[in-house]
């Protein structure tokens, strides 16, 4: 007989409710609202080259389908996809000056939106004057293109210290999950799944594969703290001293889904998640690191492929970033709150949603959110946010993504180089 709990069913409902209101992004619900107080990147620059063959990609943004183009200035349009005469998609469109043309009919559509020319109708046409589609502003900045489809005026898009610095290098990877945002960023409010996903998940794959097991440590404290841009998670490791740096300073979940973690030596990664739809995630490991004296500067921030599944179409159990993709995704395509059974341990992911609706209902006040910026001086030269300078557990041997291994191994092989 399958276990069947007993009804809660007023619980349920209200925790079901919730639930609806936490993860549905689409335009005009209450958390599609919230979403759009805030920039997020729609693509990496990589994908849209001044010298791309065709200059204009389908993007997909908290449920708007949105075509993406470069018009010959080299500055960036972002509008609705579907073509407001029959339908054709606009990101298969002529870019021409700066705007975007239809592929079907050739009606023309500027940056604003507004609609420039339809040629297969009379010069007096007055349907020319009254079409206008959706246009958002965009901005292009350390590699990546962000967009922001809220309310005007737009916020600052942040200038995160990383990010800008011109003596820092990055790298983007970029993963494409199918499942909600929230079971995503959820991740770094957890920081007990370490122990569990990859130390101890890890050393069990490891040890059935042969290969040697990596060192296990235990957490003696956690903290969580609000601040200016969202929540700062710390940790206290068994055996290290209270003066540790993951527990005095420890690093933040910047709001509304972005975790910056700290690795070693300087090498920062923002994990940045976008809600495509309801169900489906963009998440961007940014990788920043101090750059080597004497070395020139890269012409192009290099994007790179972090899949979640091998080429047998499985997971892959021992490496990293994988493994927090695996249990993201198979929490289901948005992950039933009303069948959890949330622990002591989840106190983190309790304040982060409580957190969220907090701030779902302040924009339905009129309100900034928490972590939005209309301060040029704050955003000048950056924004300096705290963060230890390394994390305090060893995965050696581990690999972390596709793409690149985790501290110890990166480390030992920056110490093999010669220093340029
Ligand atoms: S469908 Fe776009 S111009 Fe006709
Ligand atoms: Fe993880």
């Amino acid at each position: 007989m399958p276990y069947v709990p007993p009804p809660r069913r007023a619980a349920h409902q209200r925790i079901a409710e919730r639930n609806e209101r936490l993860t549905r992004v689409g335009p005009g619900t209450p958390m599609g609202n919230y979403m759009r107080r805030f920039w997020h990147p729609v693509a990496a620059t990589a994908e849209l080259r001044r010298d791309a063959e065709l200059p204009v990609i389908p993007v997909q943004i908290l449920g708007e389908r949105l075509a993406l183009f470069r018009a010959e200035d080299g500055g960036l349009g972002l509008v609705a996809e579907r073509c407001p005469h029959r339908g054709a998609a606009l990101s298969y469109g002529m870019v021409e000056d700066d705007c975007i043309r239809c592929p079907y009919h050739a009606w023309k559509f500027d940056r604003q939106g507004r609609c420039m020319d339809q040629p297969a109708e009379p010069d007096d046409n007055p349907l020319k004057r009254e079409i206008r589609i959706s246009a958002y502003p965009v901005q292009e900045v350390g590699g990546l293109i962000w967009a922001y489809l809220g309310p005007l005026p737009a916020p600052l898009l942040p200038r995160w210290e990383f990010v800008v610095r011109e003596d820092y290098e990055q790298d983007v990877g970029i993963s494409r999950l199918p499942c909600n945002w929230l079971q995503v960023a959820e991740n770094t409010m957890d920081p007990v799944h370490i122990e569990f996903l990859h130390m101890m998940y890890t050393n069990y794959v490891r040890k059935r594969k042969g290969l040697p097991v990596i060192p296990l440590r235990k957490h003696k404290k956690l903290e969580f703290e609000l601040f200016e841009y969202g929540i700062i998670k710390k940790r206290l490791w068994e055996g290290d001293s209270e003066d540790s740096e993951e527990w005095r300073v420890g690093h933040p979940q910047i709001f509304p889904c972005t975790a910056q973690v700290s690795y070693h030596d300087g090498w920062v990664q923002f994990q940045i998640r976008v809600p495509v739809d309801d169900t489906n995630t963009r998440l961007y490991w940014y990788n920043c690191r101090p750059r080597n004296a004497g070395q020139p500067r890269r012409s192009e921030v290099p994007m790179w492929e972090n899949p979640w599944a091998g080429p047998d179409g499985k997971y892959i159990p021992d490496q990293l970033n994988a493994q927090d993709m695996m249990v993201m995704i198979s929490q289901g395509d948005i992950t039933d709150h009303s069948v959890e059974n949330l622990a002591s341990s989840d106190q983190g992911v309790v304040m982060y949603r409580r957190t969220l609706l907090e701030q779902i209902e302040r924009v339905e006040r009129g309100e900034d959110p928490l972590g939005v910026i209309r301060d040029e001086a704050k955003n000048t030269p950056w924004i300096d946010l705290p963060i230890e300078r390394e994390i305090s557990f060893g995965f050696q041997g581990v690999q972390a993504s596709a793409a690149y291994e985790f501290p110890e191994t990166e480390r030992q092989k920056h110490e093999a180089e010669p220093a340029q």
